[in-house]
C-alpha cells in the first residue's frame, strides 16, 4: 500500500508503540484507584501528561486528556463559549469547530465566520473588528485540507487586546510546526494523538491556568473535574510516547516538504490545479483538483491501485458532498471542491511512494470517467 493520508491518521511511531506496550502490561488498573495497581496506572498516565506538556511547552497540570481532537475542540469551544455572547471563527474550520459554533448559535450566541477566499487568511484588521470583550475566537492553526498555516500569533494578539477568549485548534499543527503554548496568547489549545504518530483515542486540551471551563461530561473528579470518566491509559501513554518523539518528527519536515513539492509538481503536470495558499502552509499536504473529475471517484480508483488518499476531512469521507472548506475558499469555482484530492505525507513517506502514487494518478486519469456535476 502507498499511504498518503497522514492528515487523517498517521502510522504509530516506535516511541508510541513502546509506551503502549508498557501500558498494556502495567496500565490496566483504574488510575483513580488508591491501591498499588491503580497507582501503577496513575504513574503511566502522569508520565504521559509530562510528555504531552513538554511537547506543548506547558505545565502538566494544565493538560486535560480527552478521547481525541474532536472532544478537545468541543470542550474548548463549548466549555469556553457557553458564557460568551459572540463566537468569531472562520469558514474553513474542521467540522468539530464548525459544529460547536453552530450549536452555540442555535442557542442564541452571535457567530461571525471570517472568510478565507482563495485559501488566504483573513486580515488581522478583519479579525480585530469582529472581536469584542465578550467574544470567543475559535480558530484552527493549520488547515486540515490545504495545510494553510494561519497567522495565529497575530490573531491571538488582537484577541488579547480585545479581551476576548481564544481557543486554538492545533490538531494539524502539533508534530508539523513547533507548538509553544507559553508563547501563544491563547486560553485553550486542542491537539490529537493520531495526527502526530500516536494512536487514535487520545487527545488533549491545554487550558490556561485560572481560565474557567465548563466540562462537557458530568461524573467524577478525573482531570480535575474538567473531563470526568476513566481515561484510556494505553492510548494516552501512546500519545505521550509520540510527544516524546515530536522533535524528530518536526526535524523530518524539510525532507517531507521536498517530497510534497515533487508530488505536487507531478500532479500539476497531470492537469491538477492546486488549492490553497502555497506560500504559508505546512509541508505535509497537497490538495489538487482535477477539472471534470469527481474527487470521490478518483479516491476509489486510486484505492483499487493500492494508493490511500482522501477528498478532504476523513470524518466527511464516504459523503459525496463537495468539501465545504474548498467551497468557502473558492465560492466562484465550485468544481474545485467537487474534484479535489488531498494527498498528505509523513515521516514514513518515501520517494518510491511519491513515484508510485504519481504513476497511479496518471493511469487513473487516462481512463474514461463520469462527468463532474459541478462543471
Ligand atoms: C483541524 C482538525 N481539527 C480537529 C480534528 C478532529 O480530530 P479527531 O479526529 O481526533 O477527532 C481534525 C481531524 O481531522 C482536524 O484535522
Amino acid at each position: 500500500l502507498i499511504y498518503l493520508d497522514h492528515h487523517a491518521a498517521t502510522p504509530t511511531c516506535a516511541a508510541a508503540r513502546e509506551a503502549m506496550a508498557d501500558a498494556e502490561a502495567d496500565g490496566w488498573a483504574n488510575p483513580a484507584s488508591v491501591h498499588a495497581a491503580g497507582r501503577g496506572s496513575r504513574a503511566l498516565l502522569e508520565r504521559a501528561r509530562d510528555r504531552v506538556a513538554t511537547a506543548l511547552g506547558a505545565e502538566p497540570s494544565d493538560v486535560v486528556f480527552t478521547s481525541g481532537g474532536t472532544e478537545a475542540v468541543s470542550l474548548g469551544v463549548l466549555g469556553l463559549g457557553r458564557r460568551r455572547t459572540a463566537i468569531v471563527t472562520t469558514r474553513v474550520e474542521h467540522p468539530s469547530v464548525a459544529a460547536a459554533a453552530d450549536r452555540l448559535e442555535a442557542g442564541g450566541t452571535h457567530v461571525i465566520r471570517l472568510p478565507a477566499l482563495g485559501g488566504r487568511a483573513a486580515r488581522v484588521a478583519e479579525v480585530r473588528s469582529a472581536l469584542g470583550p465578550d467574544a470567543l475566537l475559535a480558530v484552527q492553526w493549520v488547515n486540515h485540507e490545504t495545510g494553510a498555516r494561519w497567522p495565529i500569533e497575530a490573531w491571538t494578539e488582537v484577541a488579547r487586546e480585545a479581551r476576548a477568549l481564544v481557543l486554538v485548534d492545533a490538531t494539524q499543527a502539533l508534530g508539523k510546526i513547533p507548538v509553544d503554548v507559553a508563547a501563544l496568547d491563547a486560553d485553550a489549545v486542542a491537539v490529537a494523538s493520531h495526527k502526530m504518530g500516536g494512536p487514535s483515542g487520545a487527545g488533549a486540551l491545554w487550558v490556561r491556568r485560572g481560565v474557567d471551563i465548563d466540562p462537557l461530561l458530568v461524573g467524577g473528579a478525573q482531570e480535575r473535574g474538567r473531563r470526568p470518566g476513566t481515561p484510556d491509559v494505553v492510548a494516552v501513554a501512546g500519545f505521550g510516547g509520540a510527544c516524546a518523539a515530536v522533535e524528530s518528527r518536526c526535524a523530518a519536515m524539510a525532507r517531507i516538504e521536498a517530497l510534497r513539492d515533487e508530488l505536487e509538481r507531478c500532479l500539476v503536470e497531470l492537469g491538477g490545479v492546486i488549492n490553497g495558499d502555497t506560500e504559508r502552509r505546512v509541508p505535509t499536504v497537497t490538495n489538487a483538483s482535477f477539472r471534470g473529475w469527481r474527487g470521490e471517484h478518483l479516491v476509489a480508483a486510486l484505492d483499487l491501485e493500492g494508493v490511500c488518499v482522501s477528498t478532504g476531512a476523513a470524518c466527511s469521507s464516504g459523503k459525496s458532498e463537495p468539501s465545504p472548506v474548498l467551497l468557502a475558499m473558492y465560492p466562484d469555482e465550485p468544481w474545485r471542491a467537487a474534484a479535489a484530492l488531498r494527498l498528505s505525507l509523513g515521516p514514513e513517506t518515501s520517494r518510491d511512494d511519491v513515484a508510485g502514487a504519481t504513476a497511479a494518478v496518471r493511469r487513473v486519469l487516462s481512463r474514461a470517467h463520469s462527468p463532474n456535476d459541478f462543471e
